[in-house]
């Protein structure tokens, strides 16, 4: 399968990710995790989106869909992908849709992680990731077995540098103003699941699982 996963900072595209991976055995592609890894390397590529990322605006479609066209040709790819934060404006969505049109494939399903922004500064301020995996814990409604350290690979958690109150309320922005018309670009053509967010996440995870059966 070809999804895309689209929702506000925090509504749990990241956590959902894996279990949906596992399921279907497919690439998972964060935009967000590849460029905080660009920015911790201090590539080219990461020195020209740190700045944008450190104020919660988007970084230039032209950088995001170079990434993506690299990414998506990996072997592990060609089969079926996640996009995780991946296309958030039309532009991106439409540079997808060309991408995809040159390999003869097309996007399958858009889920929807549709949740009320109030609930969304707890999520985020209370975040702890894994850097080198991405994986993310909470310490209220995900924490980690031991705290401060990932379950996996015994390292570390960090939190982002943009999960503050305040840098938020700039991403909120940049989802209504640029990421919002990209479900309504899906939804016209029939490909949008909505999800309800707000609950715990197996529940997530069993909707999840409805939309792709
Ligand atoms: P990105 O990394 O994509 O951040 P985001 O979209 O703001 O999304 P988040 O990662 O914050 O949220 P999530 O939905 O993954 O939440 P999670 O599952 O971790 O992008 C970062 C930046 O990179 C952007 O601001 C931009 O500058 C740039 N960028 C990236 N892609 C771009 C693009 N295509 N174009 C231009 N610029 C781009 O969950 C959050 C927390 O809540 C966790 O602690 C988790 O444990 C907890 N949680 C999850 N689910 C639940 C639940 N059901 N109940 C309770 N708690 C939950
Ligand atoms: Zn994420």
């Amino acid at each position: 399968k070809r999804l895309i996963l689209i929702g506000p900072p925090g509504s749990g595209k990241g956590t959902q990710s894996p279990l949906i991976k596992d399921e279907f055995c497919l690439c998972h592609l964060a935009t967000g995790d590849m460029l905080r890894a660009a920015v911790a390397a201090k590539t080219p590529l990461g020195i020209k989106a740190k700045e944008a990322m450190d104020r919660g605006e988007l970084v230039s479609d032209d950088l995001v869909v170079g990434i993506i066209d690299e990414a998506m040709k990996k072997p592990s790819c060609q089969k079926g992908f996640i996009l995780d934060g991946f296309p958030r404006t039309v532009v991106q969505a439409q540079k997808l849709d060309e991408m995809l049109a040159r390999q003869g494939t097309k996007i399958d399903k858009v889920l929807n992680f549709a949740i009320d922004d109030a609930i969304l500064e707890e999520r985020i301020t209370g975040r702890w990731i894994h850097g080198a995996s991405g994986r993310s814990y909470h310490n209220k409604f995900n924490p980690p077995k031991v705290s401060g350290i990932d379950d996996v690979t015994g390292e570390p958690l960090m939190q982002r540098k943009d999960d503050t109150a305040e840098v938020l309320k700039s991403r909120l922005e940049a989802f209504h103003r640029q990421t919002e018309p990209v479900i309504d670009y899906y939804s016209k053509k029939g490909l949008v699941a909505n999800l309800h967010a707000e609950k715990p996440p197996k529940e997530v995870t069993t909707e999840v699982q409805k939309a792709l059966s």
